[in-house]
């Protein structure tokens, strides 16, 4: 596709300020009350949500600039596997009026992270990975067998919940026991959604073997609906919230002891710790050549899951939602 061409007209005009969806201007309130994450701006009114994912970029939690038609490839991602997964389990979206808009029912959240693990990996502190090689053997009350290597598959996908830490901290990994005994969750309401969460993730690792890619572990979000139906809320199977693995990659990876190649956020990150960034102090202006590339490999990952081309819009992004969401433009 030529707009991932780093000289083509579109893509310098994406890069140019303006054509990325970055901070909205305040007119956009008009369409609810406005809660703002590092990524998405929320608007809630009248039971609906109404979600624009922007063209924001995070490593390390941080905000780092914009990566063109990232909001339209993170949208584009959730609205696939919310249609390819709603058989399996129902959810939140009502529409999708614009590239980088979603809409939503607006639901009670479950206040757990429900984190579905296919296999033995991470390499954060609270990983399961870290975890096993510390000697761990239980994790999130699951039993580990001995014998593992790092990145082997789990003997079965493991549902390892987390709770959701206030912004800027750690969200910590825990047990049904735990979030049952503080009366987060009642025990046979967890052991349903476990089984549900565990089939989407199943259905969720076939979608994405048939596409050539492993689905290694994801975080999904669960809201209560008006009406009393558990759905899912937030987005689901996006390179934001998942781990991905070339299926290919894999098996030579387990050979050599190395890591599977990975399709995250991987290449930002080690840009980034090449430039000795690692989520501490200023974090460094990203050049347009890495902003680029960033945004060739996002579409490239649209591409491979949906196995479609993506068709960017390439019209500035505030004038184009401002007209699909009605606002008028004065
Ligand atoms: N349909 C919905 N009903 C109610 N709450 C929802 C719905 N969809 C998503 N949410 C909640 O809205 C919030 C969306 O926040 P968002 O993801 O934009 O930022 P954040 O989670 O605070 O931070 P980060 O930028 O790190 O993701 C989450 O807490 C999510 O659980
Ligand atoms: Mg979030």
């Amino acid at each position: 596709m030529a707009v991932t061409d780093s000289t083509s007209p579109e893509m310098r005009r994406a890069l140019a300020p303006g054509g990325t969806l970055d901070a909205l201007p305040d007119e956009f309130d008009v369409l609810g009350a406005r809660y703002s994450g590092k990524v998405r701006e929320n608007f809630t009114r009248g039971g609906e949500r109404l979600i624009l994912v922007t063209d924001r970029v995070s490593a390390f939690d941080v905000v780092l600039g914009t990566i063109p038609f990232k909001g339209q490839v993170l949208n584009g991602l959730a609205r696939f596997w919310f249609d390819a997964t709603a058989a399996i389990f129902p959810n939140h979206m009502l529409g999708v009026p614009d590239p980088q808009a979603m809409r939503a029912v607006e639901c009670t959240p479950i206040p757990v992270e429900f984190v579905v693990r296919g296999y033995l990996t991470g390499v954060s502190d609270t990983s399961i990975a870290r975890a096993y090689e510390r000697g761990e053997r239980t994790f999130c009350g699951h039993a580990l067998p001995d014998g593992l290597r790092r990145h082997d598959k789990l003997p079965e996908s493991l549902l390892t919940p987390s709770t959701k830490a206030p912004k800027g901290q750690h969200d910590i990994s825990v047990s049904r026991d735990w979030l049952v005994e503080r009366g987060l969750i009642d025990r046979e309401r967890y052991d349903v959604l476990e089984r549900r969460c565990l089939a989407l993730f199943a259905a969720g690792q076939k979608i994405a073997a048939e596409r050539g890619l492993i689905l290694v572990d994801t975080k999904y979000e669960l809201g209560v609906r008006p009406d009393g139906e558990i759905v899912l809320i937030d987005e689901i199977h996006t390179p934001d919230s998942s781990r991905y693995w070339y299926a290919d990659s894999y098996p030579q990876a387990m050979a050599r002891g190395e890591d599977p190649r990975s399709l995250d956020k991987e290449y930002l990150r080690r840009w980034l710790v090449s430039q000795g960034f690692r989520g501490e102090g200023p974090p460094p202006v990203l050049p347009d050549e890495i902003r680029a590339e960033a945004a060739r490999r996002y579409i490239e990952v649209h591409e491979l899951i949906t196995g479609r081309t993506f068709e960017p819009d390439v019209e500035p992004p505030v004038a184009r939602l401002r007209r699909n969401l009605g606002l008028s433009s004065r």
